[in-house]
């Protein structure tokens, strides 16, 4: 086998699966175009803005990088930046303008065409902790010749009564029909949860949810990437990657990285084999973020031998869901006589869903509802693959059962 080769693809596979890097280019950028067509049609709107909200991983911060990219109107200017919480108002408009460089023209008298140009930053003219009024006359000196379109990424970490200035910027951007746009980003399972006052805006804030990936989504970042190194994959080795991937592109590049590379050193170095997919398992599981191994490890941990944690861990991570992502007893009852053969009564592992969701395992589930009817998730939507990945190399589970 060739070396050069497959140190050449080892590396190369690096650039094409980024598990841990949101796509900022967009022919690495696979499917939501329903989502991405809305985006865009607020941007063509005057007085239209954009909430932007999803499970933590789904590809928020990939989707708000590649709008300008499907623009064809220029100039554009898309400055973005991350809130936390200690952020105001103000500070997250500083540190917006602060990312923008402005270059003013000017003509230079007697020469003809000539042009002399300034540089100086938008933030020259904002200062910290100014009013909605402020900005909206900011972004109209701006937006005089080019098109501003502002990303707000991580947007639920700001303190509730900060997000609430923006609803009211939002309704003055509209009311003064400013040509530009402003995208919030943030994790939530609803708009309420991320901005409270948006029925106040409900017309100017277009509200897009980011569902977890299809299946077919997720088959085309393996493409994507697969097809840039030039390489093909078996049909088994790619439905493997999108069933563990369970809609999440992280998984998806983390897997699709790994398996390259197992190719790379192996006898077929242009061929990705399912056999490569069960060796990416064991890296992956290896290389996985250290929270994730952490919050596996304390909520399976036992000094008894005979303890089921694990096993009723695998068995929530393939139940059965509903469209938001939630499982009942019922469910885990039947994934377990899928795992097991066996007929287990749901006393006979409520206590194990109860701690799951206590702080002594890491609180690696939630639960909503009433007693009797309560609901559950991962917290952490990532654990739920890796908990399959999991059972997968330790025998819990096997494919056929996913
Ligand atoms: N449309 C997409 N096509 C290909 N890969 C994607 C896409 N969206 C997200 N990803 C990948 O998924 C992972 C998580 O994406 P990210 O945008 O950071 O999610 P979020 O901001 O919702 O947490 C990253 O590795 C990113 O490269
Ligand atoms: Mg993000």
């Amino acid at each position: 086998m060739n070396e050069q080769l497959s140190l050449k693809l080892t590396i190369d596979a690096g650039r094409y699966f980024t598990p841990n890097a949101p796509i900022d280019a967009r022919a690495l950028f696979a499917g939501r175009h329903e989502q991405l067509f809305g985006v865009l049609d607020a941007v063509h709107q005057k007085g239209q803005h954009v909430v932007l909200y999803g499970e933590r991983g789904v590809g928020k911060t990939s989707l708000s990088s590649v709008i300008s990219q499907f623009l064809d109107v220029t100039p554009i200017l898309c400055p973005r930046v991350n809130c936390d919480s200690t952020d105001t108002f103000g500070s997250v408009w500083s540190k917006l303008f602060r990312e923008i460089d402005m270059v003013t023209e000017q003509p230079v008298p007697g020469f003809g065409k000539s042009v002399t140009q300034s540089r100086m930053s938008a933030s020259d003219f904002f200062q910290d902790g100014q009013a909605p009024n402020d900005v909206r006359k900011a972004l109209e000196r701006l937006s005089m010749d080019r098109l501003p379109i502002l990303i707000l990424d991580e947007f639920d970490r700001l303190a509730p009564s900060e997000k609430g200035v923006f609803a009211d910027l939002v309704k003055m951007l509209s009311d003064h029909a400013v040509k530009a746009t402003v995208v919030l980003v943030g994790v939530a399972d609803s708009v309420d949860e991320l901005i409270a006052e948006h029925e106040s805006v409900e017309r100017a804030l277009v509200q897009i949810r980011l569902p977890r990936m299809s299946q077919a989504e997720i088959r085309q970042i393996i493409e994507n990437g697969v097809s840039q190194l030039e390489l093909r994959a078996e049909e088994t080795a790619m439905d493997r990657i999108v069933l563990l991937s369970q809609g999440l592109p992280h998984y998806a590049h983390l897997l699709g990285l790994h398996a390259v590379r197992s190719a790379a050193t192996g006898e077929h170095p242009d061929l990705v084999q399912s056999s490569d997919v069960d060796q990416a398992i064991r890296r992956a599981l290896a290389n996985a973020q250290q929270s994730i191994r952490n919050a596996f490890h304390t909520a399976t941990t036992s000094p008894r031998p005979d303890n089921l944690y694990r096993e009723v861990l695998c068995a929530c991570a393939v139940a059965k869901i509903d469209e938001l992502g939630y499982f009942a007893a019922a469910d885990v009852r039947d994934s377990i006589q899928r795992i097991t053969g066996r007929n287990y009564g749901i006393p006979a592992f409520a206590r194990h869903l109860n701690e799951f969701c206590s702080e002594k395992r890491g609180k690696i589930l939630q639960r909503f509802g009433t007693p009797r009817r309560y609901r559950f998730r991962f917290r952490n939507p990532l654990m739920q693959p890796f908990t399959i990945m999991n059972g997968l190399n330790s025998e819990i589970l096997n494919h056929k059962m996913l």
